[in-house]
């Protein structure tokens, strides 16, 4: 498959990102998001994997979090610098699956868009990289889509496909409907919040 045909490729996200076709992009923090990060205690290491614009960098960074976001797509990766000008040197151009993040794990990744964005294959590899970049009781947090259609991206979870993804390695301590998405994924979004078992 041609890479700007293939969303596993950083060249399907770079044209997108170069000519402004980007529908999931909220413009901002998610509501849900910015309540969670004012309800909680603060501090510790946090991970934005496949970070677009990265507007989120920012909340995590004035809440006393040590954030860093990855995103494998260069004009990603320069969208995310214009919208966080002194917090640019935060984001890394990288591929999530291979990066060497270093020996301290993190207490807390930030899931927007792109689980959605990778192909189905992918989501053993996902949870497996997630649980292992994690530090026991450590948190997934985010939006998460779910729809039964068959093409993507946006890639939809199943009913149930995640739970039993995750059910072995996390406990699901959150789940709701979201009440923030954009029009693309409106409806068939769930805002979850999955803790990392020993
Ligand atoms: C649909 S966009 C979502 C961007 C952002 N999370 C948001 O909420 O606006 C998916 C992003 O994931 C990135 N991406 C896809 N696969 C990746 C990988 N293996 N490593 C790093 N970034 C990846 C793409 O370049 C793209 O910026």
């Amino acid at each position: 498959m041609a890479t700007e045909n293939d969303p596993s490729a950083p060249e399907f996200w770079d044209v997108r990102f170069r000519e402004g076709r980007v529908p999931w992009d909220a413009g901002g923090v998610p509501h849900e998001l910015a309540e969670y990060l004012a309800g909680a205690s603060g501090g510790g290491r946090a991970l934005i994997p496949g970070c677009g614009a990265a507007y989120e960098v920012a909340a995590f960074h004035e809440a006393g979090y040590e954030v860093i976001a990855i995103d494998f797509s260069p004009a990603a990766v320069a969208a995310a610098a214009r919208a966080l000008g002194p917090l640019q040197g935060t984001v890394r151009l990288g591929d999530f699956f291979q990066y060497d993040f270093g020996m301290v794990r993190f207490d807390i990744i930030y899931e927007r868009a792109f689980l959605c964005s990778l192909p189905r294959r992918f989501r053993p590899d996902y949870c497996a990289r997630v649980f292992d970049l994690l530090r026991p009781g450590g948190l997934l947090i985010g939006f998460f889509f779910y729809d039964p259609g068959e093409s993507g991206p946006p890639f939809g979870l199943g009913q149930g496909e995640l739970h039993d993804l995750l059910k072995e390695r996390f406990l699901l301590a959150a789940d709701e409907e979201a009440r923030s998405s954009v029009s693309v994924f409106a409806g068939r979004e769930r805002w979850q919040v999955w803790r990392r078992l020993d």
